[in-house]
């Protein structure tokens, strides 16, 4: 006689980033136990009739600003996860430019215990920047997953890191195994740009554009490719915004660099004709660019030079994005809601299949964290983490429905085909039929990463500054 177990899902469509297989899922507890035929399937306590869904590993976003602590009038741990969960997203990774900034042990202790009350899980990554170097490890010890690095300026207005910074950072985070994460555009090219546009007296909308051209994400690109090659450091670059500097991250996993990149729905379906009709509300960094950039972002992906969709959600309150002159415009807005009926529409239009998105939305973002086998794939052993969709379901994006504390999105009034209706995190529903379950607030739980990480491979470290500074090398 079999075990019983708590819930055999029946009827759905399971989806891995290699098939699209007819199965049950049977689940005991926080993990799915069995997946096959249904009479294969263990007796339950409660079953559940998925017919007509398609059933996805839940989307993991590796970019999300939940504001919390320091910005809680724009969003913060409830209304944000409330929006993940909402969007089929069950693991999200929080970025540091909150307040105060996550660089030190304490605040990392505040957001910890700010993410507690989360619908969905978190990964939380901490700050890098100039003055505490030393604090990483002790950052990693205590819970931080991964790091960012802002090389350029940004919402928070945090300074970035000097080379040699970053590059002593990179060498730490490689003997870790641990990844960074780099907001990769040149501060002081827009800089200059920007203070001469003020100068002159321009202030519209396109000349947020005009501030931080290509070259910008180019050269940061680059250069962090070259600190993480030198170091052995792991890279992820954020919000990868533009297709001149697809090259590099083509040459760069060539040559075995572990480099992983993100882009969000706004560079692949948007660009300044929308920038024209919307102004200050997409105003986001890195920029909105020209239609030339939409179709080879799209093709990266399918290539997999591009690894992942991530959505930069990035909420404020409508007077903070509203304001006459561009240069007060805050930068970004919401975006884990939207991601997956987006994105299932373009599936829809037969642009990519089905299991491409399951590789960019759950699989990818799942091994670059190290979560992978836990998180990202339907099997046994696996968390249940599961966005059910219904790809033949037609909506249509709008601002006041939205769960984020901001209701201020470009998408307001787009038409989508293929959304989320039920949203399972280890075992609980977190969404039933398109109702945030409320009762989940405080469910969700940080990540760790559960599988070894495949071993770092540090590279020069006879010429680190900790092998300088305590043994005189390289060349004694
Ligand atoms: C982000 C924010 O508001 O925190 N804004 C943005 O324009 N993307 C910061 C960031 O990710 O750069
Ligand atoms: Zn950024």
């Amino acid at each position: 006689m079999q075990q019983t177990v708590d819930l055999v899902i029946h009827g759905g469509k399971v989806v891995s980033d290699q098939a699209v297989i007819e199965a049950s899922i049977a689940i005991r507890g926080q993990t799915i136990v069995a997946i096959g035929s249904d009479d294969a399937m263990p007796p339950a306590t409660e079953r559940f009739d998925a017919t007509g869904l398609h059933i996805l590993p839940g989307a993991i976003d590796s970019h999300v600003h939940f504001r919390d602590p320091g910005y809680a009038h724009k969003e913060d741990w409830g209304t944000g996860s409330a929006a993940a969960a909402c969007g089929g997203v069950t693991t999200v990774f929080d970025m540091p430019n909150t307040n105060p900034p996550t660089g030190t042990l304490d605040a990392l202790a505040l957001k910890l215990k700010n993410a507690a009350i989360s619908h969905v899980d978190y990964g939380i990554h901490a700050l890098l920047d100039e003055d505490n170097i030393d604090q990483l490890e002790a950052l990693i010890d205590a819970g931080a997953t991964s790091f960012k690095c802002f090389m350029g300026n940004t919402f928070g207005n945090l300074p970035a890191p000097s080379d040699g910074a970053i590059l002593e950072g990179f060498e730490i985070l490689a003997r870790r195994g641990i990844r960074c994460t780099v907001h990769a555009e040149n501060p002081s090219i827009m800089a200059r740009r920007q203070a001469r546009m003020e100068t002159a007296g321009r202030a519209d909308r396109h000349a947020h554009l005009a501030a931080r051209p290509e070259v910008c994400e180019i050269e940061a690109i680059g250069r962090a490719i070259a600190f993480a090659e030198w170091t052995g450091a792991r890279l992820h670059i954020a919000h990868h915004s533009a297709a001149d500097s697809l090259y590099l991250l083509r040459d760069a996993k060539r040559r075995g660099v572990d480099v992983t990149a993100e882009t969000c729905p706004q560079y692949l379906l948007l660009n300044t004709h929308d920038m024209t009709r919307l102004g200050s509300v997409l105003r986001v960094n890195p920029p909105i660019r020209d239609e030339r950039h939409n179709a080879p972002l799209w093709d990266a992906l399918v290539e997999g030079v591009l690894d992942m969709i991530a959505t930069d959600h990035a909420p404020h309150a409508p007077d903070e994005k509203t304001r006459e002159r561009i240069w007060n415009c805050d930068c970004g807005f919401p975006g884990v809601e939207t991601q997956m009926p987006l994105m299932l529409t373009e599936i829809s239009k037969g642009r990519a299949t089905i299991m491409d998105y399951v590789r960019w939305s759950a699989v990818n973002p799942a091994k670059a964290w190290g979560l992978y086998g836990t998180k990202g794939v339907i099997a046994p052993g696996a968390h249940a983490d599961f966005a059910m969709v219904d790809l033949a379901r037609e909506a249509v994006i709008a601002n006041e429905k939205l769960h984020s504390r901001s209701k201020l999105t470009p998408w307001n009034a787009r038409p989508v085909k293929g959304v989320p209706i039920h949203t399972m995190v280890r075992g609980r529903f977190v969404m039933r039929d398109r109702e945030l379950i409320a009762t989940t607030r405080g469910w969700g739980q940080s990540v760790k990463p559960i599988q070894a990480m495949p071993a770092p491979r540090p590279r020069n470290t006879d010429k680190t500054m900790g092998a300088i500074v305590t043994a005189g090398g390289p060349h004694v």
